[in-house]
């Protein structure tokens, strides 16, 4: 039977056909963000050691409450709430951009087992997880961008405002579920108005809506909203993939790691160097940490996870006294330097520079009581 639409697959994009172009978005996005992690390892593959291997039992209970489960979210409530259903909604939108991707070049393709009863029972649920995405995000938006909670700022001297990386993330996420949901619906609509069978649309959902809003349109507007939405979904999702590592946003990505890699004893500090009892202190040829190389890579796996939600700071009692010590810019400021110093082009940055004085100030790090309040606040 005549599809109601010409699918992504069988169109043309100036004069070129579309298939190759889907084959080579998905190319080039992997390449590029493969090539992005490879340069943000480089450090971590120059940093102490830190055997954190044992007790997979603990760590993957773990994992499942406070990755999975965001227990530590909702102690901030209305943020937390909504990054529950933000992240809900990406694990299960997940799969529908998988089949996205293919579907570019392989018309008609179905993931593995998403096929008959559950392919129409996940149909259903993604369109209702795009929609709370949205709204999600919307509320994230407006409590960024118009309240401003007093946790997001930034201190004159630690540079400059986050706000524009926060809102451009979530600009990329509306724009995702708005176009895959348009993707669909314009696909639908004309497929009723040619009387073909058309999917089941859950109501009250993104879908549902533009369906009915596109329900009056011409075969040709559908057309060229189901082509232009697919493409967008496309590049879109690739630059995401490819701008998280570049930020706040890495944590989509490092949380699993981050969380399943946690320190599990709490009260105590770490020691000098890891492995080395106290005789052996002696042979060591410098203690502690004095350049960012001497960090352990867990240490700068939490800097590139960091989400600046700044929960660690607003605990801190240091900070509530007006000591110069903001546990958040102690990891912003690692991960800039790392971003820095390891760039994405060109060779490593140079000599290490100190990390008290050049990165940090004496004042900042004495400040700490080691009360380890902020560890216990971080949901990362
Ligand atoms: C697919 C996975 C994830 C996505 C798409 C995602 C997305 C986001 C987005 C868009 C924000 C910004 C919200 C805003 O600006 O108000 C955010 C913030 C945040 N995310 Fe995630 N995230 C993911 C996974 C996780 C996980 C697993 C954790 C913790 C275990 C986490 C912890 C955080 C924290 C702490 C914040 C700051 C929240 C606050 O302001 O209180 N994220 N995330
Ligand atoms: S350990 Fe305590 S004093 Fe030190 S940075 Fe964390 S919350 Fe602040
Ligand atoms: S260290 Fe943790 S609590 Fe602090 S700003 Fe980063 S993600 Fe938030």
């Amino acid at each position: 039977m005549q599809p109601a639409l010409i699918s992504p697959a069988s169109g043309t994009i100036l004069g070129i056909p579309a298939y190759i172009i889907y084959i080579l978005i998905p190319l080039a996005g992997v390449g590029i963000f493969a090539y992005i992690i490879f340069k943000r390892l480089a450090p971590l593959l120059k940093a102490a050691p830190d055997p954190r291997f044992n007790r997979i039992g603990e760590r993957i209970q773990s994992v499942l409450k406070i990755w999975l489960a965001q227990w530590r979210h909702p102690r901030y409530m209305l943020a937390g709430v909504v990054h529950i259903f933000l992240f809900a909604g990406f694990l299960i939108l997940g799969a529908r951009s998988t089949q996205l991707v293919f579907i570019g070049f392989a018309d008609g393709f179905t993931l593995p087992g998403f096929g008959g009863g559950f392919g129409d029972f996940y149909n259903v649920l993604k369109d209702y997880a795009a929609t709370w995405v949205l709204i999600a995000v919307s509320i994230a938006a407006v409590r960024r961008g118009i309240f401003k909670p007093a946790r997001y700022a930034v201190p004159p001297q630690y540079g400059r405002d986050h706000t524009w990386e926060a809102l451009l993330v979530l600009g990329l996420i509306a724009t995702l579920v708005i176009s895959e949901s348009l993707f669909e619906a314009s696909l639908i609509a004309a497929e009723l108005q040619k009387g073909l069978h058309a999917a089941l649309v859950a109501p009250l959902t993104l879908v549902w809506l533009f369906k009915h809003l596109l329900s009056a349109a011409s075969l040709q507007t559908l057309q060229s909203l189901h082509s232009a939405t697919y493409f967008i979904h496309e590049i879109v999702f690739f630059f995401f993939l490819c701008f998280l590592p570049m930020g706040k946003h890495f944590h989509v990505i490092t949380s699993l790691f981050n969380v399943f890699f946690m320190r599990l004893e709490k009260g105590n500090v770490k020691p000098v160097r890891h492995g080395v009892d106290d005789e052996g202190l002696d042979d060591l040829e410098s203690f502690g940490v004095k350049v960012f190389e001497d960090f352990t890579w867990k240490h700068m796996l939490d800097f590139y996870t960091c989400a600046d939600c700044g929960r660690c700071s607003d605990r801190c009692p240091a900070n509530a006294v007006g000591r110069p010590l903001s546990p958040r810019f102690i990891s912003i400021k690692g991960r800039d330097y790392a971003f820095k110093h390891y760039p994405l082009l060109g060779g490593n940055g140079g000599e290490p520079k100190a990390l008290i004085g050049d990165i940090y100030s004496e004042d900042e790090i004495w400040s700490c009581t080691t009360c380890g309040a902020c560890e216990q606040e971080c949901p990362l």
